[in-house]
């Protein structure tokens, strides 16, 4: 299968959630709670809107696992932000009403199965308030098996002095970066283990999404002798595909040892790195599980790489 049509809608569709999602970042989001108190802002409901409405239209028998749903903003109290994201959907998709939004949000309540989509409409919701990286995730997921990972970065520099990357991966075809504003795709490939200015690694903004003392014992265990760089969301897979860093490590939060990732936090990039020449894999080597459920519940920690020294992490691992 070459996955033509399912790369070609979900181009158009991660491009057109990231153009909302800079259309409202434009405009200053006004953060809203979550029952788990991570903020999460029109842009979340209007990505997912635009993006799970396309899928429906191309794909209606395929489940969208998504990390949004419209429970809340179907609430009477969320009338007004309802009515917002409605006015940032309509700027993509005229004739959109609130019932139109709230529904096609709710299409991302799919299950895993066989066949599935998984979206993270922002992933990195604190950079993205933060006015630093965050990026809209989107993958194909077939037996397991991430076929089509599409990544898109509107605050990513670029080497030309432009900002927003959209990273794609189909299995078997190699990883490109197209410039959101438009241009020819680029071939990614990982760094070579002689380019030392590139041998860096890169781990989240937020300490509490891992732990950052560890990672960065790991990191020096491996021969990174400079200091990390921060950077929030999958926008850390894009790097590392790029070129741009060796390594990121996701290590579990000392104050969270239970907490399991989410297939929406890697499936996307994860493609992106290996279909680059990279390897991803949990802390114990594991490859990451996208067939049970919405939580990686038999993965712990996140190990990315350019693959040259993938084993010597997992191996300091095991070791401290
Ligand atoms: P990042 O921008 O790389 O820090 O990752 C953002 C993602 O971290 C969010 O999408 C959350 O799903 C996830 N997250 C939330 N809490 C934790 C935690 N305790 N450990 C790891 N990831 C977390
Ligand atoms: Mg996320
Ligand atoms: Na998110």
């Amino acid at each position: 299968m070459t996955y033509a049509k399912e790369k070609e809608v979900a181009i158009a569709a991660a491009t057109a959630a990231a153009k909302l999602c800079e259309q409202v970042r434009a405009d200053i989001p006004q953060a809203i709670e979550k029952k788990d108190k991570s903020p999460v802002t029109v842009a979340d409901f209007g990505a997912q809107a635009i993006i799970c409405q396309a899928l429906a239209a191309a794909f209606p028998d395929d489940p969208v696992v998504g990390e949004e749903d419209a429970k809340e903003l179907r609430k009477p109290e969320m009338a007004e932000t309802l009515t917002k994201v409605t006015h940032y959907v309509q700027a993509l998709s005229p004739d959109a009403t609130p019932e139109d939004v709230t529904r096609w949000i709710d299409h991302g309540n799919g299950q895993v199965s066989s066949r599935y989509w998984t979206l993270d409409p922002i992933d990195g919701t604190k950079g993205f308030l933060r006015q630093d990286q965050y990026a809209v995730a989107l993958a194909l997921v077939e037996n397991g098996e991430v076929k089509v990972g599409v990544l898109a970065c509107p605050a990513m520099p670029l080497d030309g002095g432009q900002t927003g990357a959209l990273y794609v991966a189909v299995r078997g075809e190699g990883a490109t970066m197209v410039p959101l504003s438009g241009g020819e795709p680029q071939r990614l490939q990982v760094v070579m283990a002689d380019d030392v200015a590139n041998f860096r690694f890169v781990e989240s903004v937020e300490a509490a999404h891992g732990d950052q003392s560890k990672q960065n014992a790991i990191a020096q265990a491996v021969g990174i002798t400079t200091e990390s760089f921060r950077v929030d969301s999958q926008a850390k897979y894009g790097i590392v595909a790029s070129g741009k860093a060796a390594l990121y490590l996701r290590l579990p939060s000392p104050k969270y040892p239970d907490y399991r990732e989410n297939i929406w936090d890697h499936a996307a990039g994860a493609i992106v790195v290996e279909e680059a020449g990279g390897r991803v894999s949990d802390m114990y080597g594991q490859p990451l599980n996208f067939a049970e459920g919405s939580k990686m519940m038999n993965n712990r920690g996140i190990v990315v790489s350019n693959g040259t020294i993938h084993d010597q992490v997992i191996a300091a691992l095991a070791e401290n």
